[in-house]
């Protein structure tokens, strides 16, 4: 039997709130067949002591859904504030206790055969589920560099969260699974420096310094990854240098961590077997972290601008 409370109960579909069970769309749809469509992923978090949940910077990731819209010239027919109420009250409606994920799809809904951009009905659906670690984020997690390299961007540009493109993150993901590690490391396209991971940023840690690659070296522009960099600056005055970075440096990095929505802050333990700095989490990485899952929760009252309570 179904438990009472099981989530997700409801999705924004067709421009409504609906049981989940009811949307559906047609096999001939566009999106699935082509991977046209353009999304988000953005977290809620369940804070105990207050008893809310907030939505971490849902206005910055609506406007990257909106900016990333524009590639694949997909029309959304809401404002950033009526997606942002939307939510909401899907989440309201879902009543959760726990931390969860929210996932607003842009798509081309029609029907027709052959893959182009124009001319073709399109529409956004949301909807959420609980969500806690993706990655671990208590102990070093173990990576590789996979042998399969990022998109470029003017082949399929990873700068936008494209349905599709996520054909080349699941290969790298899976191949790292598969010979025993916890994630991949992925190089750019021509293969020369380091990007991300299979779906979240990297930062290195060297001589206390965080370095990242730029976003000119095939990398989603993560809103995970500019908020590491806000608090490492503005709370650890430690500065951000964005630089492509060489396979090889990774070996000798101090420390090594990804970040995301998903991920959230994860430490790397080991890259392709070697021991990063002493292999425990970092210490630079420690403290990112535990300011990084108060500020999300709420409980840092000067950044509570980019924590939206469900209500
Ligand atoms: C390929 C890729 N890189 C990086 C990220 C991290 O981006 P954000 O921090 O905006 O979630 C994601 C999404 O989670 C992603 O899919």
């Amino acid at each position: 039997m179904k438990s009472k409370n099981e989530h997700p109960k409801y999705a924004f579909f067709q421009g409504s709130i609906i049981p989940i069970s009811k949307a559906k769309i047609d096999i001939r749809t566009s999106a699935l067949q082509y991977g046209l469509a353009i999304f988000e992923g953005i977290r809620s978090y369940y804070n105990e002591e207050d008893n809310y949940c907030y939505v971490f910077r849902m206005e910055d990731h609506y406007k990257r859904l909106f900016k990333n819209s524009n590639i694949l010239m997909i029309k959304i027919n809401y404002s950033i504030s009526e997606l942002c109420k939307i939510t909401l009250e899907l989440l309201k409606k879902e009543d959760y206790k726990e931390d969860c994920y929210i996932r607003p799809f842009a798509y081309n809904s029609g029907l027709k055969i052959g893959p182009k951009l124009t001319g073709i009905e399109q529409d956004i659906f949301i909807y959420t589920i609980p969500l806690g670690k993706y990655l671990e984020t208590d102990k070093p997690i173990n990576v590789c560099i996979s042998s399969w390299n990022r998109l470029s961007d003017n082949c399929l540009p990873p700068r936008a969260k494209i349905s599709g493109s996520y054909v080349n993150s699941a290969i790298q993901k899976t191949e790292a699974l598969l010979n025993g590690y916890d994630e991949a490391i992925v190089l750019t396209n021509d293969g020369q420096h380091v990007s991300e991971g299979s779906a979240m940023n990297l930062f290195m840690v060297k001589d206390k310094v965080l370095i990242t690659p730029p976003v000119t070296d095939d990398i989603l522009e993560g809103i995970t990854r500019d908020t590491v960099i806000k608090i490492a600056q503005n709370e650890l005055g430690i500065k951000t240098i964005e630089r492509s970075i060489d396979r090889t440096e990774l070996y000798t990095a101090d420390e090594l961590f990804f970040c995301g929505t998903g991920a959230q802050i994860s430490p790397i333990g080991t890259v392709d077997k070697r021991i990063i700095g002493d292999g425990n989490v970092g210490e630079i990485t420690k403290v990112l972290q535990d300011y990084y899952f108060k500020l999300v929760k709420n409980k840092i009252q000067k950044y509570s601008s980019w924590c939206t309570p469900v209500k």
